[in-house]
């Protein structure tokens, strides 16, 4: 035990920040999106077996490394393995995609925190269909200086908090904010459900399409389940590092992975309904939520407030979740380089905005700066969550699996845990020295035409 590492405060802390992480624009901007484009229902049910299949299990390695390495995630990886470089070269992965996602995830962020100003401004008040909103969308987001203007603010969030040290300022937001976005986005489901002509959303949801059901599909999915879970980065890892040993790994796994499913689930019932009621194609792209939810908000009663407090909670969501961005980079830094946790978390705060300037602007006026033919945005948005985080989560199972050996893991597992039956552990053990490492491999291959 490092007895001079940080730990949790309270014995939900882990949980609730670690929910906190995986709970945010994974769940409610780009879940609806990526449903809306790849085939609704049919999306959904891949994205469960992914979440179920993959997800969970590597979900509890990688908080496994964590708490037994007690470091951040290249410390981590380097203990564990005896110094081998390679293992060293994957907790580096992890950081090195911490920090682009975070380059464009702020950005968006920065949007819905634009989007309470905007909220309180009035801005969204007279606003009767989607075109409108939009077109309002549109001309927001394509300024440069409302985006980075946000972009910047929002990093500015994010460094204080990190700033201020992690435990008290994450699990108290964390512990108040979550059930209130939960309670917010299901008064939205109902509002969204009872639209005349929602029928068709509940529908697009619920109906599987197994036609629709591609290779590239099955990969956005499998993407997907990583982001929104934080998965394969070593957000989880350095978040276990700082959970106790008196604490069960798989019950706080479990809890996490339902709740972000959960959440991301009720956000596609909150969006399609309304959007079939208001018979809007569902492929919209990344713009999706800031195009439907400002209208609907104008068909509720008091829509003006809670217009607002949607947001705010939608940007706090995205704060918990940013937050476990820059930490990783940030204990990286503080633990390798010796750098004050203070002046590291500004350093590398500033850097992140600055490499998310293109991100922004791939928005306003950078539209036609083009790789492999899409925007800076899409390309960094596509490298780090659909390669870099499945490919950590494959390392992160092999490692777990044999690397340091099934052996080895399995009594630190235990620790923390009462009767955990033997079976979940043997289910555990295959799925991670063969399912998910299988899986993975195969989705890859097939998704760039190998298999
Ligand atoms: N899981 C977060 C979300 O869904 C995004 C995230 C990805 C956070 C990777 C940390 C690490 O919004």
């Amino acid at each position: 035990m490092n007895a001079n590492r940080e730990q949790w405060g309270s014995k939900i802390g882990f949980i609730l920040a670690a929910a906190g992480s995986a709970v945010g624009l994974g769940n409610i901007w780009k879940f609806p999106y990526l449903v809306g484009e790849n085939g609704g229902a049919a999306f959904i049910f891949l994205y469960l077996i992914c979440v179920l299949l993959v997800g969970l299990p590597v979900v509890i390695a990688e908080i496994l490394i964590g708490r037994t390495g007690q470091k951040n995630p290249v410390g981590s990886f380097r203990d564990l393995s005896k110094g081998n470089p390679f293992w060293i070269g994957v907790g580096v992965l992890g950081v090195i995609t911490g920090f682009l996602i975070l380059s464009y995830y702020n950005v968006i962020a920065g949007w819905s925190l634009g989007y309470v100003i905007e909220s309180i401004k009035g801005s969204f008040q007279n606003l009767e269909n989607p075109l409108a909103a939009g077109e309002l969308f549109k001309t927001l987001s394509s300024m440069p200086q409302w985006t980075l203007l946000f972009h910047g603010l929002f990093m500015i969030l994010t460094i204080s908090i990190i700033y201020a040290g992690v435990t008290k300022g994450i699990e108290r937001a964390s512990k108040i904010m979550m059930p209130a976005l939960l309670f917010l986005v299901i008064v939205l489901v109902v509002r969204g459900v009872t639209l005349p002509g929602a029928r068709a959303g509940v529908h697009y949801l619920l109906k599987i399409d197994f036609s629709q059901i591609t290779g590239k599909t099955i990969f956005l999915a499998l993407g997907q389940a990583f982001f929104s879970l934080s998965l394969g980065m070593g957000a989880l890892l350095t978040y276990g590092s700082y959970m106790s040993k008196k604490e069960s790994i798989p019950d706080s796994a479990v809890n996490i992975v339902i709740l972000d499913t959960l959440i991301a689930i009720l956000a596609g019932f909150m969006i399609f309904p309304a959007l079939f009621a208001m018979g809007m194609n569902p492929a919209q792209g990344p713009s999706l939520i800031f195009n439907i939810l400002p209208v609907v908000f104008n068909s509720i009663p008091a829509g003006y407030f809670f217009r607002i407090i949607f947001f705010l909670l939608l940007t706090v969501a995205a704060l918990t979740s940013t937050i476990s961005l820059l930490e990783v980079i940030t204990t990286f830094t503080v633990d390798e380089f010796n750098i004050p946790r203070k002046k590291a978390a500004v350093l590398l705060g500033f850097t992140v905005f600055v490499i998310g300037i293109p991100n922004a602007m791939s928005f306003c006026g950078w539209q036609n700066v083009r790789i492999f033919g899409l925007t800076w945005f899409d390309f960094v948005d596509f490298i780090s969550a659909n390669i870099f985080l499945p490919l950590g989560g494959i390392f992160i199972a092999l490692f777990v699996g044999w690397f340091w050996g099934i052996k080895k893991a399995v009594p630190h597992l235990l620790e923390g845990t009462t009767n955990l039956p033997p079976f979940l552990v043997s289910t555990w053990t295959i799925i991670v020295r063969f399912v998910a490492p299988v899986l993975i491999l195969i989705i890859f291959l097939s998704s760039i035409g190998l298999i």
